[in-house]
């Protein structure tokens, strides 16, 4: 059984901490189901050595965006994915529906796989409304869009991320089965589905026996080498 390694480092670690985590993958085999994603400056330690990504990527293609990385310069370095609408982002960057919107269309139209994250919240959640809000944000942002067979789904969780807490595997199990349907229904596409939230060694094994998750987005164990390679090899 081999699942998708996706690493999001987040703004966690320095230069030697990811040339650390990069000596590491090199000593694995086979490495084809990785993906990682660092910080910006590091983008090119990963190159040859496994697929790597950006974290976030601008909502415009070129010009006078101070601070922001556009998707030609994260595909010059070599970069085949990228992540958006981390709840982070969303959260922190105020990000609206159209900037979701035009990060997809941007990077699809440069042939660069978005890893669009959906999720949650606690009050969400406990108001048993998580089908309903997965859906809205799902819809809201891939009404319209084109080539979507192209677009990967990172299902996280709001209140699973980074505080050790996961909805149980049968919750899991079946809000990804009703997110592949409901893009099958939709949009006629057969996306990947990730799971996301606290993924780390001590729940790995558990969360493996899940049919319907393809891989993982993991945020903290990704920038722990040790937790990473264990990690990698239950997924291999
Ligand atoms: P976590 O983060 O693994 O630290 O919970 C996951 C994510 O935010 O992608």
């Amino acid at each position: 059984m081999t699942k998708l390694v996706f690493g999001n480092q987040k703004m966690y670690i320095n230069k030697e901490e990811v040339l650390g985590i990069v000596e590491m993958l090199k000593t694995i085999e086979n490495r084809d189901n990785i993906v990682m994603f660092p910080s910006y400056p590091f983008l090119e330690y990963y190159k040859d050595v496994v697929r790597f990504g950006s974290q976030d990527v601008s909502a415009y293609l070129k010009g006078a965006y101070t601070g922001e990385v556009s998707v030609s310069q994260i595909k010059s370095l070599g970069a085949s994915c990228s992540i958006v609408g981390h709840s982070e982002c969303r959260k922190n960057h105020n990000e609206t529906i159209e900037t979701l919107r035009n990060k997809i269309t941007l990077l699809l139209e440069n042939d660069i796989t978005p890893v669009f994250c959906i999720g949650e919240s606690l009050e969400e959640y406990e108001k048993n409304t998580t089908l309903e809000v997965i859906y809205n944000q799902i819809s809201s942002v891939f009404d319209g869009l084109n080539n979507l067979d192209n677009v990967i789904i990172a299902y996280e969780p709001v209140w699973a991320i980074g505080t050790g807490k996961t909805p149980t595997n049968e919750e899991i199990d079946s809000t990804i089965g009703n997110i592949k349907n409901y893009v099958k229904d939709k949009y006629g596409v057969n996306d990947i589905v990730l799971y996301g939230g606290s993924v780390s060694p001590k729940n790995i094994e558990e969360l493996n026996k899940i049919d319907n998750v393809d891989g993982y987005l993991i945020g903290g164990s990704s920038s722990i080498k040790d937790e990473l390679k264990y990690i990698i090899e239950k997924c291999i």
